[in-house]
Parts: structure tokens; sequence; C-alpha cells
């Protein structure tokens, strides 16, 4: 076989294989069981095999021998440090982003932070789509602020994609703040994320875009779309391991406009002066809070290292094959057994993960993790989300996923399991 063209069959995935530019990658990864196909990077990304040394030494000669003098080298900067690595994946200047917190606790900052400047708006845009912990800090800044703010979600007919002007036709001269995430979590929907910021801009809003889904898979160019406001997660396609802290980006300009609400002793002007007084620092410091989880922020480093060294346009290229690859074994393979597509069908529309849904999802989940080595992840209701990681994963196992779905549908072995759902699923 010698071209590009679809064809059912695994010798056409081990030919795909055989022309990925990134499939060296893979071996940098701590892979125990090569029969696995892990399928959920979207949620946890694989172990980096350099992060085990790499830890190692932090811990054993930062901490055990540097002991609290690490402070003065290099602990202190580590949140910048980090930072600027990430900022080179979204296209911001090292001096916009820092490392600190979960991407709740940065949702929670950077949305009080940017509604400092919009006294007299009253309104919070955002959509059905969003991750449950987005709106629900939004629900919270609204009870904080005394119930003066409308939240509005945006509703989707397919619960796949909101057409990008229905976003615009939804902002108004009373919109503050429009808050949606690039792609959303269970979809993978890539809104037109420029046209919305320049809109919402023109409008007299302010934007806050959550790339947990979007971090080191797919392009971002935060200063170029003019985005005003930024988090995303580590710990997913950027391998930073499980809680590792997220990114926040501030657009310079806005840096010191803003009042940042949790006035920890790492956002003051002099930490280490123990003034009484709160001062804000300038400049992107002002949104750290307390003492960073130096443990933590270091695990990032080795896969940050990494993903810039394979570049996001050859990870987006191989993931948009990826993504296209498992759309075309879904009309194959799945659509016949009463699977229906729930992402976008464009791939300049989706991210990395292609999601499916089958009414009996959560019990076919259940059986590929349990007995046929597939490791995806289920969303309510009926949805079975499919993490396809440039990084490492390959052709063939995208197929081999597909086979090992149809095997529990057809053999019906998702029967055994109960409805019942673990805590996390
Ligand atoms: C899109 C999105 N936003 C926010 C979060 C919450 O992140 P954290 O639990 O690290 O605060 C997640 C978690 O998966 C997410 O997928």
């Amino acid at each position: 076989m010698n071209n590009l063209t679809f064809d059912t069959g695994r010798a056409y995935a081990a030919y795909r294989d055989t022309q990925d530019e990134l499939s060296a990658f893979r071996s940098e990864f701590v892979i125990d069981d090569p029969d696995l196909i892990y399928l959920d990077g979207n949620s946890l990304g694989r172990l980096p095999a350099a992060t085990i040394g790499y830890l190692q030494t932090t811990i054993r000669e930062e901490w055990g021998s540097g002991l609290v003098r690490s402070w003065n080298q290099g602990w202190s900067e580590a949140p910048r440090r980090v930072g600027k690595m990430v900022s080179s994946l979204i296209g911001a200047a090292p001096d916009e982003v820092v490392v600190c917190d979960s991407t709740t606790t940065n949702l929670y900052k950077l949305s009080l932070a940017a509604l400092s400047l919009q006294q007299g708006r009253r309104e919070l845009l955002s959509d059905v789509l969003n991750f449950p912990t987005d709106l629900y800090i939004l629900q919270g800044v609204q009870h904080l602020l005394g119930g003066q703010h409308i939240l509005r979600l945006l509703p989707s007919q397919d619960g796949i994609v909101i057409p990008t002007q229905h976003v615009l036709d939804a902002i108004t001269q009373n919109t503050a703040l429009v808050s949606l995430s690039y792609p959303t979590f269970k979809s993978g929907y890539l809104y037109d994320i420029e046209t919305i910021t320049r809109h919402a801009h023109q409008v007299g809003a302010l934007v806050l875009w959550d790339f947990c889904h979007g971090v080191g898979v797919v392009p971002i160019e935060l200063e170029r779309w003019g985005v005003d406001f930024a988090v995303g997660c580590t710990y997913k396609y950027l391998n930073g391991g499980p809680g590792s802290p997220a990114f926040l980006y501030v657009r310079r300009d806005l840096q010191n406009r803003v009042i940042q609400p949790l006035t920890g002793w790492w956002g003051h002007q002099a930490p280490f002066a123990f003034d009484l007084d709160y001062k804000p620092a300038q400049g992107i410091n002002r949104f750290l809070v307390g003492s960073p989880p130096i443990l933590s922020l270091v695990a990032i480093e080795p896969s940050l290292e990494m993903t810039q060294r394979a570049g996001i346009t050859r990870i987006r290229q191989k993931s948009i094959q990826l993504t296209s690859y498992l759309v075309d074994l879904f009309d194959a393979y799945l659509a016949p057994l009463g699977f229906t597509l729930g992402s976008p069908r464009q791939p300049q529309q989706r991210g990395s993960h292609v999601s499916v849904s089958h009414p009996e999802s959560y019990r076919i989940t259940r059986a590929l993790i349990e007995e046929m080595k597939v490791v995806p992840d289920f969303r309510q209701p009926d949805t079975l989300r499919l993490g396809l990681a440039p990084l490492y994963t390959t052709f063939c196992e995208t197929w081999d996923a597909v086979q090992r779905i149809r095997q529990v549908v057809v053999e019906e072995r998702y029967k055994k399991y109960s409805e019942e759902r673990l805590p996390v699923t």
C-alpha cells in the first residue's frame, strides 16, 4: 500500500504508523503493557519516562540536600519558569503566564479579576457545553457579588456544537464576561475563537477561555487573538501528572489594572518583607496566591520540553489524522451497531478526542476497561470519549480499539456489568 486512501483493514493502520513523523515519541513514555490501549490522555496523560529521574533529582538533591536553601536556587521562580515554557505553546509572552493552583481556582481568580473592570455590566455569558466547574465558579461569583449578575447559558441543539454566530448574537452592551472552553470537554468542539474575541471587544465585553482540553494539542495564539484571560490544566495533553498545577494567562495591559481576589502573600509585591498590609505585585506575579507545589510543578517540565521538541504544528497535524481516521472507522464499524457520533465531523472544528454515544455507553466502557484492555472514559449520560494523544497514540491502537468496542457490543459482553456508577468514570 503506498497512498493515504482510507481502507478499513489493519494493514492500512500499520501503514499509517510507518508514515508517522512523531512515532519515536511513544518510546519516551512509560508503557508497561503494550497491549493496553490508553485513550484517556484527555483526562490524565501518560507518564513521560524522563519525569521519574527529574523528580528523583529534585527530591533527593534539592529537597534532601538543599533543604530550604533551594527556594533561592530555582524554586521561587518555578511558577514563572514553567509558565514561560507554557507561554511558547499558547502564543503568549513569558511575562503573561504563570503556573499555579488548579484550573478551578484560576477560573475564580480571573473571572473576578475581569469583573473588577466591568462595573455596570451585569451579564455573564457561557454555554451548556462548558465544563461544570466553569459554571459552578460563575455561579459562585454571581452569589458573591450579591446576585446582581445574570448567568446566561447558550443552548446547543445537538449537544455537539453551538454556531459561532449564536455566541456573537448573544453578546450585548450588558455582557461583562464571555467564558467558554476550547475545545468543549464532551464533544471536543472548537469555536471560532478569534471572531468571538474580536466581537466581544467591539461590544466592550471581556473573554476568559478555558484551554484544558486544548493546551499541548491544538494551536493557541492568545496574543494574536487578543484574548484577555485564559486558563488550562497541565495533566491532560501536557502529561504533568495527577492534579498538577494549571496555567493562567492575563494579557499584559490588563495585569496591573485588575483586582485579583485571592490576596495571598505570593501575590504581594514583596512576599518576604512580611509587610502587614497587602500590596499587589506588579505584572503576572499578582496572580500567585500561596507557596507553589514544587514537586508537582517540576514534574511538568520534562513533558513540556518534549512537547516543544515535537512542535504544536506537527502535533496538530497528527491529531487531525488520528481523529479523522477514527471518524472513518466509526462510520465503517460503529455506526452500524447503533452508535452515533458525538463530535464534529469537520476536523478544523474538533480537538483531539472523538466522542461516540450509545444507550449502553456506561456498561460498554466498563467492559472495555475490565476485560478488553481499552481505557476510554465515560461522560453522562451516554458519551464514550476516545482521546487520541499524538505523542503516544498509534493508528494500530485506534484500529484495535474500534475492533474491541465492536466485540463488546456484538458479543454483548457489556451485559454482565452493573449500571451502578463508579465514583470516577
Ligand atoms: C475543561 C475543564 N475545565 C476545568 C476543569 C477542572 O480542572 P481542575 O479540577 O484541575 O480544577 C477540567 C477538568 O477536567 C476541565 O476538563
